[in-house]
């Protein structure tokens, strides 16, 4: 079994010559508030759900994006509600959100 039931990586990647990155997109506004929601429902630690800070995930055209493991689905979101349905559905009761979830051609 692993240390976390599933495990969410948000990009906060921001590039100095202004192109496009996650940064831009408010990513720092989606991950802090998916952790907060996390805590605040009871998910977070050992057997629960982790959030996780990264940097460039290479999908950039998809921005924000952040993944989710071991289920390796790939969300682009971009508010707070898109974040509540992403922890809510899938966070908590592992059903993938098809709404949100980042087109498999979108790369960097
Ligand atoms: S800058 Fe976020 S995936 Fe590349």
């Amino acid at each position: 079994m692993s240390y976390y039931e599933r495990h969410i990586f948000f990009c906060l990647n921001q590039r100095e010559n202004g192109e496009n990155a996650c940064a831009q997109h408010d990513a720092q506004a989606g991950f802090d508030h998916c952790k907060s929601r996390v805590k605040a429902l009871g998910l977070a630690g050992k057997g629960g759900v982790r959030v996780n800070k990264a940097g460039c995930l290479d999908r950039c055209a998809g921005g924000p994006v952040a993944v989710v493991y071991p289920d390796a689905t790939w969300y682009s979101y971009v508010d707070a509600s898109d974040i509540d349905e992403i922890v809510e559905k899938h966070l908590k009761h592992g059903e993938v959100v098809e709404r949100l979830v980042l087109p498999e051609h979108v790369g960097r």
